[in-house]
């Protein structure tokens, strides 16, 4: 699917490897983190270079890296493998660290790979010149980091907050259910009051499982059949964090101020804060029930599918440490 043998992925992930140690990989390192031998190394090397997707520089040595472009072919190549995704298709939405594609799988998946870190690259590697024991690659494991904090988040939240399905993760790079329908700047709603009531419904239903968005407005929320869905959540903090009370203001700031420019409807913060608090409230009550209900007849797939997962955890968890 991806056009690359597996010897070349073995390669890329050989380099992605290396980098751990080396701003620039040798290709006789390259050669025994992959077990392939050093004169195939170098000529499928030359390949990769030619398609763009290592960077090598001349050096006492030749050196390799990679950059994003191999580095999605990585976190690709995983999602094929472990059977999450069977196409990828069109680009669907670019942020200011993030590019999302649409894919296929078990049903209409988006694929969001993280791009934190690599613009400030020069500056970080300055930085860290003087920073012994530092991360060499920077960028890789900031990206890495953003999208392993958004699937956690987004694990924890589903299917009580009002977000995308996650499917899976590797590297930078997370799947996900697609949600089909436009974002809530693009359309004209029929009943915004209603909206801005399950909006902070879900502002509610997030905080009650002691998450807050922190990026809310009105480009991370999709409307949908089902009503707002919120996307977007690697900047999503805890409700102990220091500045939680900010953050959540902030986002509900940014809603109001939507609704009140486009919709006139008018609601103070304090409105919108206590109307959050009450329905967390509210929601602690109906999720008591529901959790007593789910322990009374807990349903067997919902346990096969609790175990699927832990597997892949496991799994997840395994190849991780194979790599640090
Ligand atoms: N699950 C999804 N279903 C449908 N479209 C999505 C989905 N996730 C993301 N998108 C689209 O991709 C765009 C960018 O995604 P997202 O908002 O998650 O990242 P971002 O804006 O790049 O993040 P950041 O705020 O860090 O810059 C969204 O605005 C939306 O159009
Ligand atoms: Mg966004």
């Amino acid at each position: 699917m991806l056009g690359l043998s597996k010897e070349d992925l073995s390669l890329l992930s050989a380099i992605e490897t290396g980098m751990k140690t080396h701003e620039w990989v040798p290709s006789f390192v390259v050669s025994e983190l992959s077990g392939l031998p050093d004169p195939k190394v170098q000529f499928r090397l030359g390949q990769l270079f030619e398609k763009k997707l290592v960077e090598r520089e001349k050096m006492h040595y030749l050196g390799y890296r990679i950059d994003f472009a191999a580095y999605d072919l990585l976190a690709l190549s995983d999602f094929v493998k472990k059977e999450k995704i069977s196409a990828f298709g069109e680009k669907i939405g670019v942020g200011k660290e993030a590019v999302v594609y649409e894919a296929l799988g078990a049903g209409r998946l988006a694929v969001k790979f993280h791009r934190q870190g690599r613009t400030s690259f020069k500056h970080i590697r300055r930085l860290r010149d003087h920073l012994e024991g530092k991360p060499r690659v920077p960028w890789l494991y900031s990206a890495a980091l953003a999208a392993r904090r958004e699937f956690s988040v987004m694990e924890k939240l589903y299917p009580a907050v009002s977000v995308p399905r996650p499917v899976a993760r590797s590297r930078h790079a997370l799947v996900m259910e697609l949600v089909e329908g436009p974002a809530l700047n693009r359309i004209t709603l029929s009943d915004p009051e209603n909206a801005l009531e399950l909006i902070l419904g879900e502002v509610a239903a997030a905080l009650k499982l002691g998450i807050i968005h922190a990026d809310l407005s009105e480009f991370n929320i999709i409307i949908d059949d089902s009503g707002p869905r919120m996307i977007d959540w690697p900047q999503a903090v805890d409700a102990d964090h220091p500045h939680a009370q900010q953050l959540m203001d902030r986002d509900l700031a940014n809603v109001l101020r939507f609704f009140e420019r486009k919709y006139r409807i008018e609601m103070p913060l304090d409105r919108a804060r206590q109307l959050v608090r009450e329905k967390a409230s509210e929601q602690a009550k109906v999720q008591e029930k529901v959790q007593e209900k789910k322990t009374k007849n807990g349903s067997e797939t919902r346990k096969e599918m609790g175990k699927e997962r832990e597997r892949e955890m496991e799994q997840e968890n395994e190849q991780e440490a194979l790599r640090s």
